[in-house]
């Protein structure tokens, strides 16, 4: 897939009308609906900035939450324009409603240097089915579509893809910058190539692993999933995750690395519990032999020295999913001890958005790695080397 795509740096955006597509599916407070963290609305300020200081009118559209066509009032993006206008000390014009009235009017008074909002774009049913009417009312609005939305650019969705068939379409600086380090690291790596996969499920890293054994020197496996491997290979796992139909796909794995020459690395030791919870029994195990009744939490003590070992020389490592329930406190040694090692390596180091991202963030590391992906889904796609909709549809340098 071609990432050489056209950004607001290649265009004239100097007193242009732009709608910008922005990734402001925040999480939020059940109860309250309050926001638990601006990471993405910040992650969009330098192109809002960039924008703006060139007398440009944003119109910024995003979808929070799945409402799934309908109007749900406490999926509104109406806290968003607020902590926006706070986090850029500008008015953020809120409009009620998306291709509208309301949006339409405002719209259409939108000044050079003022931003304003429409309403959640998934209220309107047509927005998740690319309804070529609705991407054409959205681009009406505008004379530029600019994405920034990396979260979203694995959706082919009208305000992430449709748009683009009606106004010149180019990317945010956010995508700009995904695209360049994330893209880099697929097409021109900086050997030795790391890639370390964790997380609960083969089925979700399935296309994952298989791209990165065509272009890593060295797959680490990690989490959940590589218990399933485990008992690919005749290992007694205990209670632990499996996946008895991804057996097969394990052993081609296994192969394919072979085949290929990349060094693949799987736990040798496992620490068990008796029970998921962070004050159960705990012992450490070999991988291979987990008693009845006990399940790998973590990885062991031996494996966190061969994973971190092959991160310290790499020249890229990117990262994708924990390396064992690092929610609990006695099983996130693993996972801390991957943090740091990135954090230490010197390498180009990248983490995939989702539960690696927070682990990093939590741990307190994430200042010393080189990118840290904001998106979950869509960084996983990015990974998997599928086509992304969102950004096919920019135009080439
Ligand atoms: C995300 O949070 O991964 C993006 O905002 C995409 O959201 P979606 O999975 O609801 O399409």
């Amino acid at each position: 897939m071609n990432y050489n795509k056209k950004t607001i740096r290649d265009v004239d955006v100097a007193g242009k009308k732009i709608l910008l597509r922005c990734d402001f599916n925040v999480p939020q407070d059940k109860e309250t609906g309050a926001i638990t963290s601006d990471k993405r609305i910040v992650a969009a300020l330098p192109t809002i900035r960039y924008l703006l200081e060139r007398n440009a009118a944003v119109i910024a559209c995003s979808h929070l939450g799945k409402p799934k066509g309908e109007w749900k009032p406490k999926l509104t993006l109406a806290p968003v324009a607020e902590r926006l206008s706070q986090l850029l000390g500008q008015e953020v014009i809120f409009a009620k409603d998306i291709v509208g009235e309301d949006a339409r009017a405002k719209a259409a008074a939108l000044q050079g240097g003022q931003i304003m909002l429409l309403e959640n774009l998934r209220f309107d049913p047509r927005e998740e089915k690319n309804d070529p009417a609705f991407a054409k009312e959205l681009a009406s609005m505008a004379e530029l579509y600019v994405s920034d939305a990396f979260g979203t650019v694995h959706r082919a969705h009208a305000s992430t893809a449709g748009v683009a068939a009606y106004l010149p379409a180019v990317s945010g600086l956010l995508v700009a910058k995904e695209l360049e380090v994330m893209g880099g690291a697929l097409n021109d790596p900086k050997r030795p190539f790391v890639a370390v996969l964790g997380g609960a499920k083969v089925s979700d890293k399935i296309g994952v692993i298989n791209n990165l054994l065509d272009k890593a020197d060295t797959v680490i496996i990690g989490g959940g999933m590589a218990y399933t491997f485990a008992k690919a290979q005749g290992g007694s796992i205990g209670k632990s995750l499996c996946e008895n139909d991804k057996l097969d796909y394990a052993l081609d794995m296994i192969e394919k690395a072979k085949k290929n020459g990349v060094q693949l690395l799987l736990p040798t030791d496992t620490v068990a519990a008796d029970d998921f919870s962070n004050d159960a029994h705990r012992q450490v195990v070999s991988t291979m032999a987990i008693p009845e009744g006990w399940e790998g939490m973590d990885i062991g003590p031996d494996t966190i020295k061969t994973f971190c070992g092959a991160v310290r020389g790499a020249g890229t490592v990117v990262w994708n999913g924990p390396m064992g329930v690092f929610e609990f406190d006695n099983f996130a040694a693993g996972t801390r001890a991957m943090a740091q090692a990135l954090a230490d390596s010197g390498a180009i180091t990248i983490v995939g958005g989702g539960d690696s991202a927070a682990a990093v963030e939590q741990m307190g590391f994430a200042d010393r790695i080189t990118h840290i992906s904001t998106g979950g889904g869509a960084s996983l796609e990015f990974l998997e080397g599928l086509e992304l909709p969102g950004v096919a549809c920019l135009l080439d340098k």
